[in-house]
């Protein structure tokens, strides 16, 4: 191997652990009525310092860390891929600044960084006093209170629904959650950011194809689109090359057409998938989106600069319909109906063909929230024909992950929604599309593909020890949660063959192959233990993995023995 390739695989690698090492992972499960510990805290403080919080009147640490070296543009240093000694270097004097803070209090972190890198007091001052709100607030926990005050029918004070880095008010935690105030939605900050996202992920699809997709499949959460003000609906309009428009009452209702010479890239289609959740809360937003389709694909624009505007002429032209039964977007469930199942029928292996979970995909999701040609609102009607047209122009798939604590191995609805679109759209498109993820956790704005985050999700989590050891701390609970993480990565495999099977292997070995750790399992939850190690027999048996012959006996052993220990246990 040439010198060169090899630094290069280094650095990439050296790359990889630092993200790694870098995620911020919930370690354990949050236990009701307790507060958090102080290990965690000081990974969150850290993430909570990373962002500018005009609200709060502070600047992201990092950025003052930087300035305070004589670095011009932190901004750029973010967004390089490569790694880097100066982002290294000041990573790890905010990490101490931090530290200095948990320890001794904001004075002395606000010292510490004046004596070491020079920070301005004045600015660093205000960071540590949110840091210090924060810390008490984490340090009180009412819910148990507040559960009791709520069932005696007591008032219960509101607070807002958010991820704790996304927005720090959320806490104290135990009050009445309200969620969002869907005219708000998309926010300006949401709106800056998502330009960066989505740019980044037309990059990213450009560099891998070649070319833009002719048309995105995005799908959109009620939750993910509360805690992020709006950045995945902010990402669909950008990418279409609009703008957000507010009325007289700062309500966003109206679009504004960006014109085409000042965007980096045609308008794009996007067919949108939006679930039952964010149906019941934005109601308006749906009707924006729409509105934005509608009036994109009017423009008398070249169908290479707008490729809207080509994908519904081309639907018209091929069963001579009428523009408003061509231009819908906006896809969900039948009204009052929720969900996909296709995690239901991947959990209990009732599906003989892959197509058969991309086609449930379809019947759960392919009610169009539009209009009719006279303007008026249609609230879900059935329209399997332009979902199907749609899907089959759509060479990429794409979802915003919202918050750090949850992330697409952790709960089997990414993988019901993304994986399900995706392989609606293999059989539509008769390819199958890229797919792609990006985070709202942390200031980068990083596109990464779903294979690419499923390893490291199962870097940072399902194999990493500090995750799996916080688990089970939990007992029963922490083992049921492991076999998830695997159920639910086996989810990956059957909507979208994006598992390498080193992770089937590297499961089988930590959990089920070391003797000691099987034992542990197997005290702690027998049940669970029976059904990870089906689950891997079932990769193999549906091709995703191909174990050697005597770990594939183990396997069978093991189950076998589970069993017959069931079987004595229930006849004794
Ligand atoms: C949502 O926030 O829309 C959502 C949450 C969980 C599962 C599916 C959707
Ligand atoms: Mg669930």
């Amino acid at each position: 191997m040439a010198e060169k390739d090899r630094d290069a695989d280094v650095i990439r690698l050296y790359d990889q652990l630092v993200e790694i090492e870098q995620r911020l992972i919930p370690t354990g499960l949050h236990v009701f009525g307790r507060h958090a510990e102080l290990k965690e805290k000081t990974d969150l403080l850290r993430m909570v310092a990373s962002f500018d919080r005009p609200e709060h009147g502070t600047r992201a640490l990092p950025k003052l860390v930087a300035e305070a070296l004589g670095i011009e543009s932190y901004d750029a240093l973010l967004q390089e891929t490569t790694a880097s000694e100066t982002k290294d270097l000041i990573d790890s004097i905010v990490f101490e600044a931090v530290q200095h803070f948990c320890r001794d209090g904001a004075d002395s972190a606000v010292e510490w960084l004046s004596f070491r890198v020079n920070v301005d007091r004045a600015q660093s001052l205000p960071i540590f006093l949110l840091l210090a709100n924060i810390t008490k607030q984490l340090d009180s926990n009412n819910e148990i209170e507040s559960l009791l005050g709520a069932l005696r029918g007591e008032y219960i004070l509101p607070g807002p629904g958010a991820d704790i880095v996304q927005n720090p008010n959320v806490l104290p935690t135990g009050r009445n959650t309200h969620a969002v105030n869907p005219y708000s939605v998309p926010s300006q900050r949401a709106f800056t950011r998502a330009e960066l996202t989505a740019d980044a992920l037309l990059r990213r699809h450009f560099e891998e194809r070649g070319r833009y997709p002719r048309a995105l499949a995005l799908v959109l959460w009620g939750l993910d689109n509360i805690k992020t003000q709006g950045e995945g609906v902010a990402q669909a309009l950008h990418l279409l090359g609009v703008r957000p428009v507010r009325d007289a009452l700062n309500r966003a209702t109206e679009i504004e057409i960006v014109p085409l010479k000042n965007l980096k890239h045609p308008r794009m289609d996007v067919v949108m998938t939006v679930s039952g959740i964010f149906r019941d809360l934005f109601a308006p937003t749906m009707a924006l989106l729409d509105k934005a389709v509608r009036r994109v694909a009017a423009l008398d624009e070249p169908f290479e600069m707008n490729y809207v505007r080509r994908n519904i002429a081309e639907k018209m032209d091929l069963d001579g319909g009428e523009f408003d039964d061509a231009v819908g977007r906006v896809f969900s469930n039948a009204p009052g109906n929720y969900g996909t199942n296709v995690n239901f029928m991947v959990m209990q292996s009732e599906w003989e063909t892959a197509d058969t979970l991309g086609d449930l995909f379809v019947t759960r999701k392919c009610f169009a929230y539009t209009r009719d040609s006279k303007g008026r609102t249609i609230e879900g009607r059935e329209a399997r024909d332009l979902m199907d047209h749609a899907l089959s122009r759509v060479e990429a798939t794409y979802q915003n992950i919202d918050s750090f604590e949850v992330g697409i191995t952790d709960v089997d609805h990414y993988f019901e929604y993304l994986g399900g679109i995706s392989k609606a759209v293999e059989k539509r498109a008769q390819a199958r599309p890229a797919i792609y993820l990006s985070d709202s956790l942390s200031p980068q704005t990083k596109i990464r593909s779903l294979e690419e985050t499923i390893r490291l999700e199962t870097r940072a989590k399902t194999l990493n020890p500090k995750w799996y050891e916080g688990m089970l701390q939990h007992g029963f609970r922490g083992v049921a949660e492991i076999e998830n993480h695997v159920a639910n990565t086996f989810g990956w495999s059957a909507t979208a063959d994006a598992v390498d099977p080193w992770i089937y292997t590297e499961v089988a070995r930590t959990f089920l192959l070391d003797s000691e750790m099987f034992n542990r399992l197997q005290k702690l939850n027998p049940h669970s233990v029976s059904s990870l190690t089906k689950r891997l027999i079932e990769a193999h048996d549906r091709g995703y993995w191909n174990p050697d012959e005597e770990v594939l006996e183990r396997l069978r052993d093991i189950v076998g023995d589970l069993e017959s220990q069931r079987a004595e246990r229930v006849s004794a």
